[in-house]
C-alpha cells in the first residue's frame, strides 16, 4: 500500500451504512465527536430489533415462567423456550434441551467446572488450558484444582500469539489430562484457534473438551459444538443481546449425569425435608427465576443476525482489520500484538512511550472508545512480557472512516508522547 493510498480510506459499503441505522447508539456524540465505538470485544451494541423486542416483552409480556397457568405466564414461557430453540439451531445442537441459560460465559464455565469436572477429578489429574485464556476460563479451573488436588497446566502460546499445537498435543499425550478448556478466538489478540483440530486431539486422547466461543460467535464462528466439543459457552452481550444472559451447550447424555450447580425453585421435581429430586436438564441447571427478558433478547439477536447478509458483513469486518493492520506501518513505534494468520477483528497494540491507558484516555477525548489493559488475560500478558495493550475491536457496523479517526488520534498521541 502506498503512502498516498493510506490517506484515502476505502469507501464504507452501502450495506454497512444501512446496518448502522439499526444501532441507535451509533448516533451518539462523545466529547463533541460522533461516537466511534471500537470496544466491541468487551461488549457489542444492541440493534433496535433487540431493544424493541425486550421493550415489548417488558411492556406487554412479562410474567414469571414455567409455573403459571395464566395466559401471560404461558406466553412468557413460550417466548423463553422459543429463544432456547433459536440458540440450539444457532449452535447446531441436537436438541433444545442441550441449551442451558446462564448469566454469561463465566457462569457457564463455572457450572461445567463444578458440576461436570469436580466429581470426576482426582489428585494429580491435569486440567489442560492454554496461555491465551480469559480469566473466566482459568480461575474456575484453579478453584476446582484446589478443591480436588488436580493441576492446571497451560499449553504455550508463541510470540505471534498462536497456540503451540505440537506442545498442546504432547501435553495431551504425556500428562494425565482429564479435562480440557480452550478458547476459540482470543479476546486480547484476536487469534482464531484451529478448533476442529483441537477437538479432534482431545477426542483421540479421550479427554472432554469445553470450548469458550465468547469471542468467536460475534464473528460468525459458531461451529465448535458441531465440530464435536463436549461443551461450548458464550455470552449474549457480545452478540447483540442484553447483558446477564449467556449459554452453556452440552451433550444431553452428559448433562444428565451432572448434579445441579445451584438449588432452588423450578429445578426440582419434588421437595421434602426427607430429600429432594431434580428435574432433567436443562431445568436442573436453571434454579430460580431466570433472566427471561435477556433470553428473549438473545432470541431476537439471533433473528436479527438471520436477517442480515452475514458473509458480506463479516468480510467487511476482516477488511477493517486488514486496513488497520496496514496503516499500523505508518507509526514506527506501534507494535501489533497477535499476528496469527487467522484472526477475528481485534487490533491489539502498544505505542512506544505511551501507556495503553493514556492511549485509551486520549482517544476517548476524540469520541473513540477502545479498551486498554490486560483484557482479563494476565497470564497471556506475562507470557508476552507486557503489562497490557490498547485494543480496538471491530464489529460489522464500524467504518473505514472510524479506523482513520483512530489513526489520526494515534498520530497525535505519538507526537505528544514520542
Ligand atoms: C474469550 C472470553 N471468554 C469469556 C469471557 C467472559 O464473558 P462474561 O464476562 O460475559 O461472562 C469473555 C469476556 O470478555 C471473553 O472475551
Amino acid at each position: 500500500m502506498t503512502a498516498q493510498s493510506l490517506t484515502e480510506s476505502p469507501a464504507t459499503p452501502p450495506l454497512v451504512e444501512r446496518v448502522r441505522q439499526d444501532f441507535p447508539i451509533l448516533e451518539k456524540t462523545v466529547h463533541g465527536h460522533p461516537l466511534a465505538y471500537l470496544d466491541n470485544a468487551a461488549s457489542i451494541q444492541r440493534p433496535l430489533a433487540v431493544i424493541s423486542r425486550v421493550d415489548a416483552y417488558e411492556r406487554e409480556g412479562h410474567a414469571n415462567i414455567h409455573r403459571g397457568v395464566h395466559t401471560l405466564s404461558q406466553s412468557a414461557t413460550e417466548a423463553y423456550e422459543a429463544a432456547r430453540a433459536k440458540v440450539a439451531r444457532f449452535l447446531g445442537a441436537q436438541r433444545e434441551e442441550e441449551i442451558i441459560f446462564t448469566r454469561g460465559a463465566t457462569e457457564a464455565i463455572n457450572l461445567v467446572a463444578q458440576s461436570f469436572a469436580r466429581p470426576r477429578l482426582r489428585e494429580g489429574d491435569v486440567i489442560l488450558l492454554t496461555e491465551m485464556e480469559h480469566h473466566a476460563n482459568i480461575v474456575p479451573w484453579q478453584m476446582i484444582a484446589a478443591a480436588t488436588g488436580a493441576r492446571v497446566v497451560a499449553a504455550p502460546v508463541t510470540e505471534e500469539g498462536e497456540l503451540d499445537l505440537e506442545r498442546f498435543g504432547t501435553l495431551l499425550r504425556e500428562e494425565p489430562v482429564k479435562m480440557c478448556a480452550v478458547v476459540h478466538a482470543s479476546n486480547s489478540l484476536g487469534t482464531i484457534n484451529p478448533v476442529q483440530k483441537l477437538v479432534e486431539l482431545c477426542k483421540t486422547a479421550g479427554v472432554p473438551v469445553l470450548v469458550d466461543i465468547a469471542q468467536a460467535v460475534p464473528h460468525g464462528l459458531t461451529g465448535a459444538y458441531a465440530a464435536g466439543a463436549d461443551f461450548v459457552v458464550f455470552s449474549g452481550h457480545k452478540v447483540f443481546a442484553p447483558t446477564g444472559i449467556g449459554v452453556l451447550c452440552g451433550r444431553y447424555g452428559t448433562l444428565e449425569t451432572m448434579p445441579p450447580y445451584q438449588g432452588g425453585g423450578d429445578m426440582i421435581e419434588r421437595v421434602s425435608f426427607a430429600g429432594t429430586t431434580f428435574k432433567a436438564p436443562p431445568a436442573r441447571f436453571e434454579a430460580g427465576t431466570p433472566h427471561i427478558s435477556g433470553a428473549i433478547g438473545l432470541g431476537a439477536a439471533i433473528d436479527y443476525l438471520d436477517s442480515l447478509d452475514l458473509p458480506a458483513l463479516y468480510a467487511h469486518e476482516s477488511a477493517l482489520l486488514r486496513y488497520a493492520t496496514q496503516r499500523a506501518a505508518e507509526l514506527p513505534g506501534l507494535r501489533i500484538w497477535g499476528t496469527a494468520p487467522e484472526k477475528v477483528a481485534v487490533f491489539s497494540f502498544t505505542l512506544e512511550g505511551a501507556h495503553p491507558h493514556d492511549i485509551a484516555t486520549f482517544l476517548d477525548t476524540d469520541g473513540i472508545a477502545v479498551r486498554a489493559g490486560h483484557h482479563c488475560c494476565q497470564p497471556l500478558m506475562q507470557r508476552l512480557g507486557i503489562a497490557g495493550t490498547a485494543r480496538a475491536s471491530f464489529a460489522f457496523y464500524n467504518t473505514f472512516e472510524e479506523v482513520d479517526r483512530l489513526f489520526r488520534g494515534l498520530h497525535r498521541i505519538a507526537r505528544i508522547f514520542g
